[in-house]
């Protein structure tokens, strides 16, 4: 397949399958570069099993093009080397290890030491709290602290694409705007391209350049958030509001 131009990520024709259940059934799906791009759609409609594909946590056919090159065998640990950083549902913090030890499972692929330093430096930018609660066990944050912890340790692969599956959940909705705010600025400072999929189509609607809605499995409408969130008639059928 030849890459899109402007193109970062392309997927075509994702299936992915836990046993007997198809997740996804042919999801095609393009993230231009430096852009931030929305996956919307209700439970179940297939965005975690998306995300999944895309870093080869679950069994997956059909073909991805990463900046430019076809990845042949996906796995996390090359999405991690190629510069994939996936903040996985629920976060993935480990609540027992201290905010630090969190944040340098992180760089676990960094060998030198002024690198993670200056690694560090930039990320402590965006959430310069995480400097003073450095010793605190991960588990003894709040929600919403400990999504931007999971955050914060996906951009210390210095990532050239960012995937996030629900960043909302479980948060109230000042946080939520704070979240979605930090990511309009990592992606615009950084250069860092995003892929979030939420079920607060609202909020991420409001960021993103452009969406996509799944409905079990497939792609059902896709374009500009501008567009999506100006139509009605996508809003009432699958969007909620
Ligand atoms: N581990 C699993 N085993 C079996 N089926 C699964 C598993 N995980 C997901 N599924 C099924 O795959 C389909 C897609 O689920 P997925 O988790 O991708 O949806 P989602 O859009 O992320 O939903 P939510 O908004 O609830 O997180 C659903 O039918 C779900 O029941
Ligand atoms: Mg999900």
């Amino acid at each position: 397949m030849a890459p899109s131009e402007g193109a970062l990520l392309e997927a075509r024709d994702l299936h992915a399958r836990y046993g007997e259940i198809e997740a996804i059934r042919g999801v095609d799906l393009t993230v231009a570069r430096g852009s931030i791009v929305a996956l919307l759609g209700a439970n179940g409609a297939g965005k975690t099993s998306t995300l999944r594909a895309l870093t080869g946590t679950i069994k997956t056919t059909g073909t991805v093009v990463f900046a430019g090159r076809t990845l042949q065998r996906r796995t996390p640990e090359d999405a991690a080397r190629i510069g994939i950083g996936h903040v996985p549902e629920g976060r993935g913090t480990l609540s027992s290890l201290s905010v630090w030890e969190n944040l340098m499972l992180g760089a676990y692929c960094v060998s030198k030491r002024a690198s993670v330093r200056a690694r560090c430096d930039r990320v402590i930018g965006y959430f310069p709290w995480l400097a003073e609660r450095k010793h605190q066990p991960a588990g003894t944050l709040s929600g919403g602290e400990q999504q931007m912890l999971a955050i914060a340790r996906a951009l210390m692969l210095e990532p050239q694409l960012l995937l996030l599956d629900e960043p909302s959940l479980g948060l109230g909705p000042k946080i939520v705007r704070d979240i979605f705010a930090l990511l309009r600025t990592i992606n615009q400072q950084d250069g860092v391209s995003i892929l979030v999929a939420e079920q607060n189509a609202t909020v991420a609607l409001a960021v993103a350049d452009h969406a996509y809605v799944l409905e079990t499995g497939r792609v059902a409408v896709s374009g500009p958030s501008s567009e999506l969130a100006g139509n009605d008639r996508v809003r009432r059928s699958y969007l909620g509001y």
